[in-house]
């Protein structure tokens, strides 16, 4: 396997800004400012890269709308992770259709996760006709090249070479929030979990380069960033890569000397290579916060095995408790999959008893999707569907009520809280440290700001509270 990463040089990046320039000009000749929608499915990452795609669109002369109806370009920027999540982007691209039949002069193009499995560009190609252009990640940084030459040549556009991934610096973003802000500091994955299609569709693993992040990560503070979540599929083997390495930890260590008041979050730790050094940088600096994302998957050793994992049940839990013993008020979070081929019922109680022991703040559970290409797909699965719903639904049930237990014992305390806007029905919403949903009433000038909140109500899902004076 080539594995060799490709940076993009600044040659390569202008030339695109060149097509940025090209397309503005076509519209300026028209005297139209268009339009531009991008709609965004899966993980943060995918939320990071839309960022990029709306920066090289702006760049381009588009104006940003939240509607397809209408939009002179419309880009799905896909997941692949789960079978649900690509039927919910064929129904909405089904959908398009009709916004490109009210609005012809619509282009319309497919890209992300599931832009990189050979299935969908086939069937895009075939009964997807109204789709003008599908690029995988690695051709994100070709954005204005492929609208280009779409608009240029009138003729469909199809980026999806297989490559082990590339590094683009120096691509425009236009951030969602200035308040909460994303950083990817890698890409791609060498884990290869047995389940999952994303060192597939994203590539190998590579690292942006310390300076390069610490630059991003100081512009963000000066603009006024209250946090930063640092985004990898496996933060924990950032660097290994480099040239002159340089671990996780101490990359971790360096943003918090960024003068300012701001908290780190990251996402994901792969409990493989979370290191106790990595816990005692996180206990030693107040900017990081005390919050942890560490996906265990299955409480079932032989499972665990199965999935490729490389730790068993001992080892992650060895790893929570040397976390918790030097983070007290740790707020921990994780994935778990349930159905796994061949997972018994007595692999699935284990994965119950582990929940119990670890006492998760919050859990995502996942059924187990095949994604074809990868080695669970081919495996035996003789658990009928039924019977993983059930043990879907009492999973669920258990973490509800230690969701439930964990925010009623946040009733009386009163936390540092970061107030981010406002819900549906008016209230002030904010998150504590550990990245808890609280709810309160107040003025919008609280809005960006740390605050005092004393936490007077909570439910399985959120906390509710009033400021402290
Ligand atoms: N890199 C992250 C996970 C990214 S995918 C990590 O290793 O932790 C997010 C979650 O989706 C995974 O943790 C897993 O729980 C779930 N997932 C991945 N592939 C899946 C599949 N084929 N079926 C069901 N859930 C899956
Ligand atoms: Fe997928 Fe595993 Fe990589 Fe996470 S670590 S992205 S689950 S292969
Ligand atoms: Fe989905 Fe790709 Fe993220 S498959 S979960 S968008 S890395």
């Amino acid at each position: 396997m080539d594995t060799k990463t490709t940076v993009i040089d600044e040659a390569q990046l202008s030339q695109q800004f060149a097509y940025c320039d090209k397309i503005a000009a076509y519209w300026q000749q028209q005297n139209t400012t268009p339009t531009a929608y991008v709609e965004t499915y899966g993980c943060q990452q995918n939320e990071a890269d839309s960022e990029k795609l709306r920066g090289f669109l702006v760049q381009s002369g588009y104006a940003i709308t939240d509607t397809a109806e209408g939009a002179d370009v419309v880009v799905m920027n896909t997941c692949a992770i789960r079978e649900h999540a690509e039927q919910r982007v064929f129904g909405n691209l089904g959908a398009l259709t009709h916004t490109k039949h009210r609005h012809p002069a619509q282009k319309i193009f497919l890209c992300g996760c599931m832009a990189g499995e050979t299935k969908v560009s086939d069937r895009i190609k075939k009964s997807f006709p109204h789709v003008d252009g599908v690029f995988s990640t690695h051709h994100l940084w070709q954005f204005p090249e492929i609208l280009w030459n779409v608009l240029d040549r009138k003729k469909r556009q199809f980026y999806i070479t297989d490559e082990p991934g590339s590094i683009a610096e120096g691509i425009p973003q236009i951030r969602d929030s200035k308040l909460k802000t994303w950083v990817s500091i890698m890409y791609g994955c060498n884990n290869f979990c047995t389940y999952c299609i994303v060192p597939y569709v994203r590539g190998r693993e590579r690292s942006r380069k310390p300076e390069d992040i610490l630059a991003e990560c100081r512009e963000l503070v000066a603009n006024g960033a209250k946090e930063i979540t640092l985004l990898g599929q496996n933060v924990n083997s950032y660097g290994k890569d480099l040239e002159s390495p340089m671990d996780f930890a101490d990359l971790l260590a360096a943003i918090a000397e960024i003068p300012g008041e701001f908290w780190i979050r990251f996402m994901t730790s792969h409990p493989r290579d979370a290191s106790k050094k990595l816990f005692d940088t996180m206990a030693s600096h107040d900017k990081i916060a005390k919050q942890l994302h560490l996906p265990f998957q299955s409480g079932s050793s032989r499972v665990l095995k199965a999935m490729n994992r490389h730790y068993d049940r001992e080892k992650y839990l060895e790893t929570v408790r040397y976390a918790k013993s030097v983070m007290p008020d740790l707020v921990l979070t994780s994935d778990v999959i349930v159905g796994f081929p061949g997972e018994t019922e007595e692999e699935f109680q284990e994965t119950m008893t582990l929940i119990q022991e670890v006492h998760y703040d919050a859990l995502f559970t996942f059924i187990f999707s095949p994604r074809v290409g990868t080695p669970a797909a081919a495996m035996e699965d003789p658990t009928p569907k039924a019977e993983k719903n059930r043990r879907f639904d009492d999973l669920c049930n258990l973490q509800n009520q230690i969701s439930e237990e964990i925010h009623k014992n946040y009733i009386g305390k009163t936390m540092r809280c970061l107030v981010d806007g406002r819900d549906d029905k008016g209230q002030l919403t904010a998150r504590t440290e550990g990245g808890r949903l609280v709810r309160f009433d107040g003025g919008d000038s609280l809005i960006g700001n740390f605050h005092n909140i004393t936490i007077t109500g909570a439910t399985t899902w959120s906390l509710s509270g009033v400021l402290q004076a």
